[in-house]
């Protein structure tokens, strides 16, 4: 059973907050400290910008210091000590992997690169810092010369002379990259690929906030973030499919908008439309479920099945959102397929769906993009009544049971090609025993069994990824090096698929 309203089927609906994941499942770090980890990264951002404008005596500096005291202090009371820690492209907050929230993203890039700059890879707060000392800290921290190896040895020298004890740094560790194949290139694509992700939720959020509190959206941002989003799908989509996989946020709503955008931009691609095109689905896709702000929180967020009022509250989301869009002040960026396309997004072609037609009508072909991708993320995402959501392979099988009543049969072969037999992040194993996360389906219709894969490892921190294996690859005599024997359920094996994609 697929949907929460009792008999009525309801493969489409998306509307609950996922599960947070629990410290097992997310791999060690708690969503408190996580929360404390990414204001720590914020404050230290803000903290650094202000040095960069004003002396260390000018006042204006006092409460910006004493709001950072205050994050790094909340910590070492609650951790004992505090260390912050660069590995490779990540922050480790007390050596677990710190998860950037949505808002996190421009701080942790900042940072990132700041202290790259700078060499310097780690900082620790041994004990309770008091106000004097992070002043002088972060002044030292600012001064340093960029590219200098000596760095971390000069800091410390400065911060001895100042007798400061509590703060340690350490140099930043240059880690030989062993992802043969990936070149720099790839890489920087894939920053460019989360930046606009982030960046897209982050905007969705501000959409669907200013419209809920009936103030001026700007939908032109959506646009601009549509077409950089479009340049990279374009290029390379298993980049952006790859950053669907990241579910565990607590904005599920903005997170779901941008995933079905994604996938519907993947479709939208293979069917050779223009770049024109492409970005009014990409905007209709974002604005797909814009409806559902004007849903009550209770009943978006219900944990039991709806009852039949609440129903009938919910599948007024597809008119609401027409609604909105058409009052939209820039209306000039909207054209009567987009709204047609949030019209029918629901709507199927034996009229079961919502809402309720008198007449036939046929789905548009934008409704008909987005119903598919609408379900695959709902389907894949945990949801507040569905804790352990499908894994890939189990909602595409499910879909291709339904596809004569809820989807376009031809679409959903186009996007089962897409997605792979084996879609990106579904866990496999390999016939040499190993574990593998599906990382890039084979563009090669003759190799949809054998994508590219992340082998990952058990080590003492739980699954670590090993090498990036392609599976068309040969040894001499002909034979393929690895295959794929079956997909694994990752809730069974405790491996967050998300935590490969960041
Ligand atoms: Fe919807
Ligand atoms: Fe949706």
């Amino acid at each position: 059973m697929i949907g929460r309203k009792g008999d009525k089927m309801d493969i489409t609906e998306s509307t609950n907050q996922p599960k947070k994941m629990s410290p097992k499942q997310s791999g060690g770090i708690d969503s408190e400290l996580s929360k404390l980890g990414n204001n720590l990264v914020t404050k230290f951002h803000v903290l650094m910008r202000i040095t960069q404008i004003y002396d260390s005596k000018n006042v204006a500096l006092n409460q910006f210091i004493a709001e950072f005291l205050d994050t790094i202090n909340t910590l070492i009371k609650r951790e004992g000590a505090l260390s912050l820690k660069i590995v490779k492209n990540d922050f480790f907050l007390n050596d677990q992997p710190l998860r950037y929230s949505v808002e996190g993203f421009t701080s942790f890039k900042y940072l990132l690169t700041q202290w790259k700059k700078r060499l310097i890879g780690e900082v620790t707060f041994k004990t309770l810092v008091a106000e004097e000392m992070l002043r002088y800290f972060i002044y030292a921290f600012i001064n340093l010369e960029e590219g200098c190896e000596e760095n971390a040895d000069l800091f410390k020298k400065q911060l001895e002379s100042h007798h400061i004890t509590a703060i340690e740094v350490t140099p930043l560790e240059v880690v030989e990259d062993d992802e043969e194949g990936f070149t720099i290139q790839k890489e920087d694509q894939r920053e460019v690929g989360k930046k606009i992700f982030f960046e897209t939720i982050g905007t969705i959020k501000e959409v669907i906030t200013n419209i809920k509190g009936s103030q001026h959206a700007d939908v032109r941002k959506l646009k601009r973030l549509a077409q950089k989003a479009i340049h990279l799908v374009i290029e390379d989509e298993s980049i952006l499919l790859g950053m669907t996989m990241i579910k565990n946020y607590d904005e599920y709503t903005f997170n779901h908008s941008v995933n079905v955008s994604i996938y519907a931009l993947a479709i939208g691609k293979r069917l050779g439309f223009s770049k024109k095109t492409l970005a009014e689905l990409g905007i209709t896709a974002l604005l797909h479920d814009i409806g559902k702000s004007k849903i009550p929180r209770e009943v978006l967020n219900k944990p039991a099945a709806l009852n039949d009022e609440e129903w009938e509250l919910m599948k007024k989301h597809p008119l609401a959102g027409v609604e909105i869009v058409l009052n939209l002040k820039q209306l000039g960026e909207i054209n009567p397929r987009m709204v047609v396309g949030i019209f029918d997004h629901h709507l199927t072609s034996d009229l079961s769906g919502y809402p309720k037609l008198y007449r036939k009508k046929e789905v548009s072909l934008f409704g008909r993009i987005i119903q598919i991708a609408d379900a695959y993320d709902a389907m894949t995402t945990p949801r507040i009544y569905k804790k352990i959501p499908y894994t890939p392979e189990q909602a595409l099988a499910l879909m291709l049971l339904e596809k004569t009543i809820h989807f376009d049969p031809l679409l959903l072969k186009i996007f089962i090609g897409l997605v792979g037999i084996y879609p990106i992040g579904s866990l496999v194993l390999l016939n040499t025993r190993e574990i593998g996360i599906v990382y890039k389906p084979n563009s090669d219709g003759r190799w949809l069994d054998r994508p590219t894969v992340l082998v990952v490892d058990r080590d003492e921190e739980g699954y670590a990824k090993k090498e990036v294996a392609n599976l068309t690859e040969t040894d001499g005599t002909g034979n393929y090096i690895r295959s794929i024997v079956k997909t694994l359920d990752p809730y069974k094996y405790h491996i967050d698929i998300a935590k490969y994609f960041l």
